[in-house]
């Protein structure tokens, strides 16, 4: 087999294109030839050894979609030619969370392209034909690409909802806070109201359906996001995670309300546990996704409910990944593609 050649971290902020053997394929697991890549918030911080769950070196690469190229001893779910999405968690199946069905909270839960020894950012990859979702025909490659980071946003959604006619607060209008956005319309949510301190990306978040926006940089943005509510925030959506948000959250919420912790925080915070046990605010952590929330992200996405041009805004080889990160990572972009 010819070699292939795969991104690799090998230490804070320093990247290289390794060439190597394929990856052996075991029985029940599957080789596709990756098609798109997507490159993520944790990734550009996981670059910059910022990103407190991801060691070195780093193979990145959880946002793939690709090409079923062979199947492993006892694979039944897939054929050969398949156009796949991964579903990156690796649970170990026997815990009790596994059992439970909530294998995204496995208690030996690996990560395929986060801290996991092989990512899909490369020529190809392998994986447990488990962790694989078939993308419908009429999803372009583009769209196909959005069903894993739409499906964070989709799990977030249903654990603080139900959103139905709730008001709602999301801050950061990168790429998981405006899919965010789509889902809270998707649900039917009576208001929404978005932060950022990027102009260009609160005037996006305008255009994909925020009700207002307001600069997260202003000292008074707890008082403005209140008054563009016209209320205070039945649930609000931390797509930041930093000390700032998480205390404007906890500031915006209703008594009785749902502060949800979407972003990956870099460093621990402080929080006014006053306000949170008298107003009775319930803080729910958001860890990825679960199969049904990769089939709401793909109907979807087949609705139209987001559409594939709002957010892929740019494409890079294989061999320009370290300009798709600083791409990623400038402001300037939703949704980055990587294609080997
Ligand atoms: N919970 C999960 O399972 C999960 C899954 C995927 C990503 N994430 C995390 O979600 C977060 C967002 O990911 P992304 O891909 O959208 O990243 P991103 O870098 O594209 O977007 C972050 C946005 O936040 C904005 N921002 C920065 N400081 C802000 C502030 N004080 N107030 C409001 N906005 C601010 C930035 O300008 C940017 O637009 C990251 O931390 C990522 O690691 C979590
Ligand atoms: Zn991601
Ligand atoms: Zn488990």
């Amino acid at each position: 087999m010819t070699d292939i050649r795969r991104i690799v971290v090998t230490a804070p902020g320093a990247m290289e294109l390794r060439v190597e053997e394929p990856a052996p394929l075991g029985p029940g697991e599957v080789r596709a030839r990756s098609v798109t890549i997507g490159v993520c918030g944790s990734d550009t911080h996981a670059l910059h050894g910022r990103h407190p769950l991801i060691p070195m070196p780093y193979f990145p690469g959880h946002e793939v979609t690709g090409v079923v190229t062979e199947v492993g001893e006892g694979v039944a779910t897939v054929g050969v030619g398949a156009r796949v999405t991964v579903e990156p968690t690796l649970p170990c199946w026997t815990c009790k969370q596994c059992q439970q069905g909530q294998e995204n909270l496995c208690e030996n839960l690996q990560f395929f392209g986060c801290g996991y020894l092989q990512g899909g950012m490369a020529d190809e990859f392998v994986v447990r034909a488990d962790r694989l979702h078939v993308i419908p025909d009429d999803l372009d490659d583009d769209a196909a690409s959005l069903i894993e980071p739409l499906s964070t946003p989709v799990h977030a959604g249903r654990i603080a909802g139900p959103l139905d006619g709730k008001a709602v607060v999301i801050m950061g209008c990168g790429t998981i806070g405006l899919l965010m956005l789509a889902v809270a319309r998707y649900d039917g949510v009576r208001r929404v109201v978005m932060t950022d301190p990027l102009p260009a990306k609160r005037e996006i978040a305008l255009r994909l359906g925020a009700d207002a926006v307001v600069d997260a940089t202003a000292s008074d943005v707890v008082e403005q996001v209140r008054e563009a509510l016209g209320e205070s925030a039945d649930v609000v959506f931390d797509c930041v995670a930093i000390q700032s948000t998480i205390r404007a959250a906890i500031a915006l919420a209703t008594k009785g309300g749902t502060v949800a912790i979407v972003g990956v925080p870099a460093a621990d915070v402080t929080i006014p546990t006053i306000v949170l046990q008298d107003n009775q605010i319930r803080i729910q952590g958001c860890a990825t996704y679960v199969p049904e929330d990769y089939a709401k992200s793909i109907a979807m996405l087949q609705a139209g409910a987001v559409k594939a041009g709002d957010f892929v805004t740019a494409h890079f080889p294989l061999t320009q990944a370290r300009d798709a990160f600083d791409a990623s990572a400038g402001g300037g972009e939703i949704k980055v593609l990587i294609h080997p």
